[in-house]
């Protein structure tokens, strides 16, 4: 993996306007569909983060035929050449884990290693498992591989115990191809859920809800190829939102769903940030003096866990004591020991960060340990006096479309270098 460093002159005024790209935790699940179809399968509006190029060349290891173009993608597999994903492949991305159901629905057979990705925290697949066994997978642990075998998937129906978003796509993934209809409760229907959806029905997926949190699929014996277009990446856009609320900056979103944002739109405007929304644009200007808040992050419509670390970052400059309660993940505070460096009060009390503000941040060297954790050191760096470098960066390149040009085109002194 590259050694990336990124160096950060703050205390500058962000201003003008930035292009939201497409979201990767929806072209994640999306390219993975490519093994339900022999036919052509075409994306757009694709960011190019490193996970998707690993997705990518996974895709490519397994047999397809890709292309990508500007930020289109075109992937064929005609016929699945190997069903092994290997342990560098699924170390660099958990999003791996995607692949199980189509190949398995489709081929009937899958290797592929345990998977890496993020740390933060506990990160299990049991209910990705149990449902495919349910279907009639067979599903064993060899050393570090999952080895997955099956006659053709059988419809079920399943109640998912918790909310897993990766679950829930791979579920429906395999059920698109499984003999008979597979009902499947408690679903996360977080805004890349639902795309997932829209393009497994252009590809002719019998798919009907969400009902609730019900959706309901009826087996196909084949799908077809399509044309698609991801949505706007929400994480990407929130990060840029938080960063818009610093004082002195005036931000324009450019190519959002607000609706995906609703409850960091809430939560901002609340801070006392000026915040106005149209139909595909957000624009946001930093308040002089920011009110504290009580968040806790949950699963869609309620506040992600995604944007924690970043909001975490514009906590500590409102005007008294914030606090962010994490129930998605135990482990996903690694950013505030970082934060604390650059001169942030912030402590940790079991799964709540309590952020004391407003503080003086001023430049330092940091190391970050994951992708969103990256985002809010950056964020902090954009607000610290002086200098800021953040070693081991790869890991915002995995999830940030050319975060460091945006930002640039915003005024901001960034610099990356690598070696
Ligand atoms: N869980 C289980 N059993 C399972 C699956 C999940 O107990 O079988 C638990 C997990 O341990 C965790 C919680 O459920 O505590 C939520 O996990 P989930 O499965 O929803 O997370 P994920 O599917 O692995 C996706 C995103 C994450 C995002 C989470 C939550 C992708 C590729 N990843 O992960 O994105 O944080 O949903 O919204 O879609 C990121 O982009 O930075 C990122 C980490």
């Amino acid at each position: 993996m590259q050694d990336i460093t990124i160096s950060i002159q703050g205390s500058r005024p962000l201003k003008g306007s930035v292009a939201i790209s497409g979201a990767k935790n929806a072209a994640l699940p999306e390219l993975a569909a490519v093994c339900l179809s022999s036919e052509t399968i075409e994306f757009h509006n694709v960011p190019l983060v490193e996970d998707i190029k690993v997705m990518h060349a996974a895709l490519a290891e397994i047999g397809a035929q890709g292309e990508i173009s500007g930020n289109s993608i075109r992937e064929t597999m005609p016929v699945l050449r190997s069903p092994l994903v290997s342990v560098q492949t699924a170390q660099t991305t958990r999003a791996s884990i995607l692949l199980l159901g189509p190949m398995l629905a489709r081929h009937g057979y899958a290797k592929i290693s345990f998977p890496g990705g993020c740390p933060i925290g506990e990160r299990k697949i049991d209910f990705h498992l149990q449902g495919l066994e349910q279907m009639g997978a067979e599903i064993q642990s060899e050393s570090e591989y999952i080895v997955a075998r099956c006659r053709r998937l059988k419809g079920i129906e399943y109640i998912f115990p918790g909310k897993t978003v990766t679950g829930t796509e791979n579920l429906l993934m395999a059920a698109t191809l499984a003999e008979g209809t597979t009902v499947l409760g408690n679903c996360a229907l977080e805004p890349e859920v639902t795309d997932l959806i829209r393009l497994l029905q252009e590809m002719g997926a019998d798919i009907s809800g969400p009902d609730g949190e019900t959706v309901v699929v009826r087996g196909r014996t084949r799908l077809h190829g399509a044309s698609h277009r991801i949505i706007p990446d929400r994480i990407e856009a929130g990060t840029y939102l938080i960063a818009g609320c610093f004082a002195g900056n005036e931000i324009h979103l450019q190519g959002v769903i607000p609706e995906h944002l609703g409850s960091l739109l809430e939560i901002l405007k609340d801070m006392g940030a000026d915040i106005t929304v149209s139909a595909e644009a957000i624009y946001v200007k930093g308040g002089k003096s920011l009110a504290p808040a009580e968040v806790i992050t949950q699963p869609y419509p309620g506040f992600p866990t995604d944007l924690q670390a970043q909001l975490t970052t514009l906590m500590t400059q409102a005007d008294g004591v914030s606090r962010i309660r994490e129930t998605i993940f135990n482990d996903r505070f690694r950013h505030v020991g970082e934060l604390n460096r650059l001169g942030a009060e912030i402590k940790i009390q079991n799964d709540t960060a309590i952020i004391k503000g407003p503080a003086r941040l001023r430049g330092a060297v940091l190391k970050t340990t994951d992708l969103r954790a990256s985002a809010a050191l950056v964020l902090g760096g954009l607000i610290a006096e002086g200098e800021t470098i953040i070693q081991n960066s790869y890991q915002l390149f995995r999830g940030y479309e050319n975060m460091p040009d945006k930002l640039q085109k915003l005024g901001a002194a960034i610099t990356i270098s690598r070696g």
